[in-house]
């Protein structure tokens, strides 16, 4: 979440790295450039830190740069699968095999941001049935980007036993239910953010409070000063690409 959330990457990530043993990194990237969208400069310089994929939210689109990074094959920066005409999809290739990601947009959010979407069961479908005789993908990865709390779990228990994980996000606020689901998926409701700890969701708490005390329309600035957090789940994946674990990574300084 905007350069206090930057920073917080650089100063951690790769600490992260080492520590859990991490290969492949994926980020939600909507909220870096100011909070809204992801500039080519931001993508370049979190990829620089460590960033392999990049995810989409509501506000993906808001910088119109970033669309011919997401139209193109060559950039691990997806768009949102069930909105518009882009590629719905991306395909890191690692040493260990092909890993695809894509993300999902809530139809709550969706409504909440102008963005028709379509059923994102229905696009995980279609993605699922045009991949899958497609043997060099080893896992794949969902990004469900929503609102509500039963759309983010249901999201998880469709997919059950069809991909590797479904990680929700949008919140800001992560969840405390990590766990691998019946079938085999590893879950979570909501990952959290990088960014400013002592806020609301990145943005100054008293600007936060004005707007809901006075009912004026005013202007997000982002916190940039202060305690921070990092959030992250580290799944585990064994050597026939299932999930041995999925824990939560929460820090704050
Ligand atoms: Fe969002």
């Amino acid at each position: 979440m905007g350069s206090f959330g930057i920073k917080v990457v650089e100063n951690n990530l790769a600490t992260v790295k080492k520590k859990y043993q991490v290969d492949i990194v994926l980020a939600q990237a909507e909220n870096v450039t100011f909070g809204k969208g992801i500039s080519i400069k931001d993508f370049y310089r979190l990829k620089s830190l460590g960033i392999d994929g990049f995810t989409a939210g509501n506000h993906i689109y808001h910088y119109k740069e970033i669309n011919s990074l997401i139209d193109s094959n060559d950039h691990m920066i997806v768009g949102l699968a069930n909105y518009g005409f882009q590629k719905k999809y991306k395909i890191l290739v690692t040493p260990s095999g092909n890993i695809l990601f894509f993300s999902l947009l809530g139809q709550i959010v969706g409504k909440d941001a102008g963005i028709i979407t379509e059923n994102p069961l229905k696009i995980a479908d279609e993605i699922l049935t045009l991949i899958k005789n497609d043997h060099s993908i080893k896992a794949i990865i969902v990004n469900f980007h929503g609102d509500y709390s039963s759309e983010k779990v249901i999201i998880g228990h469709y997919l059950d036993g069809r991909v590797q994980a479904v990680i929700g996000d949008h919140w800001h606020v992560p969840t405390n239910d990590a766990r691998i689901l019946p079938g085999g998926t590893a879950h979570i409701t909501d990952v959290g953010m990088c960014g400013s700890l002592d806020s609301s969701l990145g943005v100054k708490s008293n600007v936060i409070i004005d707007r809901w005390l006075t009912g004026h329309k005013t202007k997000n600035i982002l916190e940039n000063d202060g305690k921070w957090q990092f959030n992250a789940v580290n799944i585990s994946l064994d050597e026939d690409y299932k999930v041995n674990y999925i824990q939560s990574i929460n820090l704050k300084g």
